[in-house]
């Protein structure tokens, strides 16, 4: 059984030559230690799990307005104004919410998905920015600082993250989600005016599972979010406690979409590949080994049976599978044509497993080049 499959793994020819034949099956070995060793390291890496950011910029859309929360342990309000480029303003107080009672202090937001940022390039009147300005309006504020804290997020930040979180298994979102909110908390000084500036960013983890792990295009949940950044400068807004102008500083929204190094299926090619690469310099240098014309259909138990015996029975009449013919009882002419059909019948074997022979049967040019095998390399085949 065990020299069976040796024999399989290394098929040698009985008329090669020892030294040929031993670096033969040393370069056998090497090649599939090699291939066993590259499929090992790629199984490793594909378990990894490693993965690629690809980039996509995109500037085809307005950027919307920031959502922004604040907080004080102080009772506020905040006046809203936007401030566009051919130098008018407008209000935007209706998209403030009163404050509310939170941790202790008071709360409030700011929602406005309907003011968008275009690109001043395309449009003169182009909103320039949105200003946010906090009066702190509580009776027992005594002055100084009044801890306001501020939180910027995408407009779908929120949403965005919910429906990823419902994804079971998705990977990193909290991470996301204390990236988003810590990437975009500000405290609010006394008497400061300060410029938010900010991008919108789409991050889409990848979401592997059973289904398309084959493929490595998971399921992409696109999270949405800002990055942002604060200078602060001398109070503009005379009589409030600080103010804060959101102003985009790209018009180009970045997605980045998380993609497998490695899947299943590129294991199996980049495996394949070396292994027929290596086979192919093997059969450069030492040349093409015997055809195996039974693969595993034909050896399924219940098909083996009917293919010997279609074998058997096509060959039979011809090759009778018995003793030799020359030392039978015949006569000249007869064991004449009883070799005649067994070297057919040779001939047929052969076309049907071996090699096309039609070429080689009219051509008896080379006839006697083929030497029989002798009784030496039947037995130097057998150790
Ligand atoms: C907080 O301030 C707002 C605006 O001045 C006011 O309408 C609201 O009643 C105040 N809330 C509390 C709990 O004092
Ligand atoms: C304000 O925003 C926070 C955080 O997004 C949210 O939990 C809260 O319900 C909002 N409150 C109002 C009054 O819109
Ligand atoms: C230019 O921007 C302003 C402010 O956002 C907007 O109201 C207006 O429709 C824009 N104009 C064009 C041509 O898009
Ligand atoms: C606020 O800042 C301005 C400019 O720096 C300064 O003139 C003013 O006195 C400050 N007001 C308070 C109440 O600190």
């Amino acid at each position: 059984m065990i020299k069976n499959f040796i024999d399989n793994l290394f098929p040698l020819r009985r008329s090669e030559l020892t030294a040929i034949k031993r670096s033969k099956i040393i370069s056998l070995w090497i090649c599939y230690i090699g291939v066993l060793i590259y499929f090992g390291w790629k199984a490793y890496k594909l378990s990894q799990n490693e993965r690629t950011l690809s980039y996509k910029e995109d500037d085809s859309s307005p950027i919307p307005a920031p959502r922004a929360t604040f907080f004080s342990s102080y009772n506020f309000t905040i006046d809203c104004q936007t401030v566009y480029y051919d130098d008018s303003t407008g209000g935007c107080n209706k998209y403030v919410t009163n404050t509310y009672p939170y941790f202790g202090g008071y709360s409030l937001n700011f929602s406005a998905p309907a003011l968008e940022f275009d690109n001043p390039t395309d449009n003169a009147s182009a909103l320039l920015g949105i200003q946010l300005a906090v009066y702190i309006t509580d009776p027992t504020f005594p002055g100084g600082d009044a801890a306001v804290e501020a939180f910027f997020a995408d407009k779908d930040t929120e949403s965005d993250l919910a429906s990823a979180s419902k994804t079971p298994r998705i990977k990193g979102v909290s991470g996301y989600e204390s990236t988003v909110a810590l990437a975009n908390s500000y405290y609010i000084a006394n008497n400061q005016t300060y410029a938010l500036f900010y991008s919108r960013r789409i991050l889409s983890p990848l979401h592997q599972n059973a289904k398309n792990v084959l493929s490595g295009n998971g399921d992409h949940k696109p999270i949405t979010m800002i990055s942002s950044i604060l200078i602060s400068y001398p109070n503009l807004v005379v009589g409030s406690y600080a103010a804060v102008l959101m102003r985009p500083n790209s018009y180009i929204v970045v997605t980045e979409t998380e993609n497998s190094d490695l899947t299943v299926t590129d294991l199996i090619s980049a495996v394949g590949g070396i292994y027929t690469a290596a086979m192919t310099i093997y059969m450069f240098l030492f040349g093409a080994d015997v055809i195996g014309p039974w693969g595993l259909i034909q050896n399924l138990p219940c098909v083996r049976r009917k293919v010997r015996s279609t074998l058997h029975k096509s060959l039979s009449p011809n090759i009778p599978f018995s003793g030799p013919i020359l030392s039978d009882d015949l006569s000249v002419d007869q064991k004449l044509k009883a070799i005649e059909k067994r070297h057919l019948a040779l001939e047929f074997f052969l076309q049907d497993y071996v090699v096309s022979v039609e070429n080689v049967v009219n051509d008896d040019t080379h006839k006697g080049d083929i030497e029989a095998p002798t009784e030496k390399d039947i037995e130097t085949s057998e150790d």
